[in-house]
């Protein structure tokens, strides 16, 4: 954690739980005396929610493998420039509903092996690193049930299946072993307020 704020972000499969934890997370540390703002990916500006209906809206092919990269990262780059970064320099909590982690695993494993591609593409244009990342580990067909049981029109990603999804937790799990430093792995399959627990127990224990 730096002197100037800390970012904290959250990854998981579709429907682990990501979005209500970060929001727990979010009235937790407020209630502690923090000073925190909760945003998420792709989005949380302006310029980059209007990216997020471009990639997550209408047909799922419109976009190649490789524009959809691009598209995800110049959302990010927004995002980056005109949320997070000013809201750390003003020494702000920043809890980010997923992050680079999420292109690692979606763009680079769910349309061929772009992996390289999105490393390099990060490097050149996003660089920063949360300094906590909390992994909200579950199973898959769970994942999926719950994902698919909310109503809406971003079905994007959530159309792939139960095969992909488990790709993706043990591609996770692989990021959370090479970098232990960042992550903490938190068991998603138990009710809201265990998860709930352990996620601010994890946090709190990283400011300090
Ligand atoms: P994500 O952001 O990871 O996709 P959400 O937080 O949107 O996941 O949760 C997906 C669905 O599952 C929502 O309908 C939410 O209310 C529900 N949900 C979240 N956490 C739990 C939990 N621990 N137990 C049961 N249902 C949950
Ligand atoms: P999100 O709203 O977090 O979906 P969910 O609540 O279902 O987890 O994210 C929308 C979708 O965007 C999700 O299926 C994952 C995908 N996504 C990427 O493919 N690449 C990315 O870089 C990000 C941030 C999200």
């Amino acid at each position: 954690m730096t002197a100037r704020g800390a970012f904290v972000t959250f990854e998981g499969i579709d429907g682990s739980g990501k979005s209500t934890q970060a929001r727990m997370l979010a009235d937790r540390l407020r209630a502690d005396g923090h000073d925190v703002i909760l945003t998420r990916e792709p989005g949380g500006s302006p310029g980059a929610e209007e990216i997020r209906r471009l990639v997550l809206e209408g047909d799922p092919d419109r976009w190649s493998a490789e524009t959809e990269l691009l598209l995800f990262t110049a959302a990010r780059r927004d995002h980056l420039e005109r949320t997070i970064e000013p809201a750390l320099t003003a020494g702000q909590i920043v809890i980010c509903d997923r992050f680079a982690d999420s292109t690692r695993m979606y763009q680079g494993l769910s349309r061929g092996d772009l992996r390289e591609k999105v490393d390099a593409l990060h490097d050149l244009m996003i660089s920063r690193e949360p300094d906590l990342t909390i992994l909200i580990d579950m199973d898959p067909d769970t994942g999926l049930t719950r994902a698919l049981g909310r109503q809406g029109t971003e079905e994007r990603f959530e159309d792939f299946g139960p095969d992909l999804q488990r790709r993706m937790r043990a591609g996770f799990l692989e990021l959370a072993q090479a970098h232990p430093d960042r992550f903490r792995v938190i068991d998603g399959g138990r009710d809201m307020e265990s998860v709930a627990a352990d996620v601010h127990k994890a946090v709190s224990s990283a400011l300090r």
